[in-house]
């Protein structure tokens, strides 16, 4: 097969009325998108993917008036939320209607859905008569694409086209959660941080590992990593003197290290803008993945706001921070 890359809407929609896959941007990263409703074209997610099984998807839909058609029992808590944040990155888990297949929800009683926000696969999404199920557009375990060159590199020859939106306007995922009453669960940090959701909300507290719970698979501990080692630290000078200076590639947030060379280093927001910083984390880790160095060094960011779900993404990413990572598969915040 050959991965074609292009802007045309009416291409994609006739692609995935066929059970095909289609690469979609949003302004997360790009989803690896099929028919929500066709267990064909589920299935080959998964399999594109590489995705264990027990990992459910994510469900997006055009507007609120089609949440009614995948999901049942809102609670009005999840329609304000809706309200002040879609379209935008915030996933909500709800009961799932009889339309969605238990291979969307990997067999459990919920749906994940979001309104994505993009002109571009909004439009696509208003063309089917059905929603897309969408996991981000990685092989599992790697780091999520923010550009259609990503998706290129990473997926090229499986997938037939990928719907070019440009670069994605956050750079990390939605933020994924639950209800438990009044009370919201984030099941995965994301781009809303807690204090976004806390001016709609009362209480608002991170899952753990209960067993009482489902587990969210986007809490596997080793998740969004390069191929090359990384080390997290909150002293870039002491880390890298560890290392010949030469064959490591070094992130940090606002200020440059002297011995590394320009062009293995970067600064993610001169600024200090943890914004700008999210923006550009994965396309950096890509670039710098594919330098086939020793190791990266990572600065860890400021815990505010968005720097606490980039810190996530970065503890995932590491070989080192076993003090976030349990030694099971989910890490417990
Ligand atoms: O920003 C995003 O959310 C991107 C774009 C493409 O929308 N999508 C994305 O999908 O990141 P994925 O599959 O990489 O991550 C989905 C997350 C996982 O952590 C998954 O476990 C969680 O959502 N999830 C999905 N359905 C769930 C459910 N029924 N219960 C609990 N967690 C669920
Ligand atoms: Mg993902």
């Amino acid at each position: 097969m050959i991965t074609f890359t292009g802007t045309d809407i009416g291409h994609s929609a006739d692609l995935l009325r066929k059970n095909e896959l289609v690469a979609i941007p949003t302004e997360t990263v790009y989803g690896l998108a099929g028919n929500a409703y066709s267990p064909t074209a589920v299935k080959k997610i998964f399999e594109t993917k590489n995705r264990p099984v027990f990992n459910p998807l994510i469900v997006h839909i055009a507007d609120v008036s089609a949440l009614n058609e995948v999901a049942v029992n809102i609670p009005s808590i999840a329609l304000e939320l809706g309200n002040r944040f879609w379209p935008g990155p915030l996933t909500m888990i709800l009961p799932k209607s009889d339309k969605i297949e238990d291979i969307v929800t990997a067999g459990l009683p919920n749906v994940a859905v979001r309104i994505p926000n993009h002109p571009i696969t909004l439009e696509l999404l208003k063309n089917l008569s059905f929603p897309l199920a969408a996991p981000s557009a990685n092989p599992f375990g790697y780091i999520s694409p923010t550009e259609p060159l990503h998706v290129q590199n990473q997926l090229n020859g499986k997938i037939p086209y990928i719907l070019d939106g440009g670069k994605c306007e956050s750079g990390i995922e939605s933020t994924v959660v639950g209800f438990d009453g009044d009370s919201i669960v984030i099941y995965r940090s994301g781009v809303i941080g807690k204090e976004e959701l806390l001016e709609i909300v009362k209480t608002v507290r991170y899952h753990t590992c209960d067993n009482s719970e489902p587990q969210s698979p986007g809490m596997l501990r080793s998740h969004y990593s390069p191929n090359t080692p990384l080390y997290l630290t909150v002293n870039v000078d002491e880390a890298v003197s560890h290392f010949n200076p030469l064959e490591i590639g070094v992130i940090t947030f606002s200020k440059s290290i002297e011995v590394i060379p320009a062009q293995h280093q970067f600064t993610l927001s001169p600024e200090g803008d943890l914004r700008q910083v999210a923006r550009r984390l994965y396309s950096t880790l890509h670039l710098l993945d594919q330098m086939k160095l020793k190791a990266i060094v990572a600065e860890r960011m400021p815990d505010i706001g968005i720097g606490i779900s980039i810190n996530d993404r970065l503890e995932r990413a590491s070989v080192n921070s076993e003090k976030f990572k349990p030694n099971n598969q989910i890490c417990c915040k």
